[in-house]
């Protein structure tokens, strides 16, 4: 039987050569063997942009001609908001989880503490479970996720063993992450993760020129500062990227060997840096275009992917309310 994943993002930007290397190749070779099920989370982005309902639903079809862009026609994707029982089922799932547990969740705790809330949404203190209620609905086996999620899936399956225990049932899954091997990718100032606001990141729908651009900013050696200087190669972001979307190895050694013995300039090193993003990101920008110029496909992508999953979700739904009694 082919395993189910189910995996997901918050449509809040476009999204970025961060977001590619840490989930989006992924996605890309899980689609071949596996049921695999990406949800756009429009209503866990609603728990903390409820004010800003616009930049929601704006981000939506930008994630979708993303997706499409890399290449993820294999996938079930779909919109949170259109699948109520993913509501219903958190409802339900709220009794099973305490208030501490869920002041406990480390990345809740620092996403409250970035965020400067007025006062704690209980909407967004609550989002792991709606989380849990994502990926259980659809009996998920495996959801790929970065490190900081794993406190989402801990609590996912803690509420699985909960349910099945008071409920007298095997019916829900426990499931498992599946960690990506790269690390998160740093941004172009060499100092924080790659984030859309941090304005440090590379967009898969970036212009040749913006890519041009981006990579003069470039965090490199400061103390590079004469061609002729020998060039720290550790920390230089040209280098980072170039480990990563540059495949000639032997070119990536012989570039590195020759800035650290100096007399390679940090231009030379961008300039090919640059030639080596935009060869990424040409194919990726196509794609996008050619949807981008028929959002009727795109919208039938997402509807007909959203009907599916609700289908699903319905499906198992009904079986929850048998074992709770929910049936009149
Ligand atoms: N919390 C995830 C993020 O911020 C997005 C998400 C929502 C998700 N539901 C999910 C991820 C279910 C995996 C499974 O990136």
């Amino acid at each position: 039987m082919t395993q189910t994943i189910l995996t997901g993002d918050r449509p809040t930007g476009s999204l970025h050569i961060g977001h590619y290397v840490g989930s989006l190749q992924n996605r890309v070779a899980l689609q071949k063997e596996y049921d695999q099920y990406i949800m756009i989370a429009d209503i866990q982005a609603l728990t903390d942009n409820f004010k800003n309902p616009e930049k929601v639903r704006n981000n939506v079809m930008e994630v979708m001609l993303d997706y499409l862009a890399c290449g993820l026609d294999k996938s079930t994707i779909f919109l949170q908001s259109q699948i109520p029982e993913i509501a219903e089922l958190t409802m339900l799932y709220m009794n099973l989880v305490t208030v501490a547990r869920l002041e406990r969740n480390p990345t809740v705790k620092s996403e409250i503490q970035q965020k400067n809330f007025e006062g704690i949404p209980a909407g967004f203190l609550c989002y792991p479970v709606n989380q849990a209620a994502d990926i259980t609905i659809f009996l998920a086996d495996k959801v790929p996720v970065g490190e900081d999620q794993l406190p989402m899936i801990e609590q996912t399956n803690e509420i699985v063993r909960k349910f099945n225990r008071i409920y007298k049932t095997d019916f829900l899954k426990e499931c498992e992450a599946i960690l990506s091997e790269n690390k998160r990718l740093v941004g172009l100032d060499g100092k924080n993760k790659m984030s859309k606001s941090l304005g440090n990141t590379i967009f898969l729908k970036d212009s040749d020129e913006d890519i041009i651009r981006k990579v003069k900013m470039c965090y490199t050696d400061p103390n590079h500062v004469y061609v002729n200087d020998p060039g720290e190669v550790e920390g230089n972001v040209v280098f980072t990227y170039l480990d990563i979307f540059n495949d000639d190895k032997d070119e990536n050694d012989s570039l590195k060997r020759r800035y650290r013995a100096g007399g390679l300039g940090d231009m030379m090193i961008k300039g090919r840096l640059s030639e080596v993003m935009i060869d990424f990101i040409r194919p990726l920008r196509e794609r996008r275009n050619y949807y981008a110029n028929n959002m009727d496909e795109v919208r039938r992508i997402l509807k007909d992917g959203t009907e599916k999953a609700r289908q699903k979700a319905r499906e198992n739904f009904a079986e929850v309310r048998r074992v709770v009694g929910l049936f009149y």
